[in-house]
């Protein structure tokens, strides 16, 4: 049985003109201890998706699927009660915004400590412990000092790994990280995923990860769909999308990265690419 398993899932949100279909009929599964990757532009309806799937948006958008099942329990109209307990514990998700997702007026440690009490059965001590332990894991230098460290008083790549450390407090069965290390400098970045590939390793997690950068999906990914304005255009194993991709914007976003530039400047995706071939290309 998938750990997640979504069919047909469709978002969108009203504009003055008219409904504007953010995630267009997207399908996709991942298995327990497997790493989905999700790739595509700014704006193709990667957090869209799985912020509907968390149940998350605001009550302004549209959502429409013909199954969200979180394993194999219908997760798409649960009530709110119910929801919190899954969500947070069992599943859990790195959301691209750290500081937007932070309380400014909670300490780290408090907030990190609150997510430990609500889901598990741990003693005061218990939970400080288990905080440091976290802030250690995350690479946050000085733990203990931190955890009396309101957000504001952090940079954006620490909060971004205290976000990381709530995410995985509970060692959740499904991680949704949604482009987890752009803020973080590329030793920080090596080391956090390292860290979400053990756990997937050693708890069997399940990983969502969502991300532009295709050295993060050859990296870590077992299978990868690629997005395009909210529609999915290719879907393969890791090795066959490197080696062999079927779709033209696919083909476009491996072009573009950077050891396989030619001349002075780094491609985009619209130099191999006309918007019209992609038209054609969906689905
Ligand atoms: N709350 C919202 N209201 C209206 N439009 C939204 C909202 N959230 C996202 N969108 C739009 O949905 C589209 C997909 O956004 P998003 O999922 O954030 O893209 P990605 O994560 O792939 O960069 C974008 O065009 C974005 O502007
Ligand atoms: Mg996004």
């Amino acid at each position: 049985m998938a750990l997640l398993d979504i069919q047909n899932l469709t978002v969108q949100f009203e504009t003055a003109s008219g409904w504007f279909k953010a995630v267009d009929g997207v399908s996709l599964s991942v298995d327990e201890g497997e790493v989905l990757a999700i790739v595509g532009e700014s704006g193709s309806g990667k957090s869209v998706s799985m912020l509907a799937v968390m149940g998350l948006l605001p009550w302004t958008a549209k959502i429409t699927a013909d199954k969200i099942e979180f394993q194999g329990r219908d997760i798409s109209n649960l009530p709110d009660a119910e929801r919190r307990k899954l969500i947070g514990k069992d599943m859990a998700m790195i959301f691209q915004e750290p500081i937007a997702s932070l309380n400014p007026c909670f300490t780290v440690g408090f907030q990190i400590e609150e997510v430990l009490r609500i889901h598990m059965s741990m003693g005061k001590a218990q939970r400080r412990q288990r905080a440091i332990e976290l802030f250690e894991q995350v690479g946050l230098p000085n733990p203990v000092e931190r955890l009396n460290h309101f957000p504001h008083q952090m940079s954006g790549g620490q909060c971004q790994r205290v976000m990381i450390a709530m995410a995985i407090a509970c060692n959740p069965k499904l991680l949704i990280a949604d482009e987890p290390t752009t803020a973080l400098d590329v030793t920080i970045q090596k080391q956090i995923l390292d860290l979400l590939m053990n756990l997937q390793t050693e708890h069997g997690m399940g990983l969502i990860m969502i991300t532009h950068d295709m050295g993060v999906v050859a990296e870590t990914a077992d299978r990868v769909i690629v997005q395009y304005k909210g529609r999915k255009m290719e879907e393969a194993d890791v090795l066959s999308l490197f080696e062999a991709p079927k779709n033209a914007y696919t083909r476009a976003l491996l072009a573009a990265l950077p050891e396989n530039a030619t001349g002075d400047r780094l491609s985009t995706v619209s130099d191999f690419v006309s918007t019209a071939e992609l038209a054609g290309d969906v689905r």
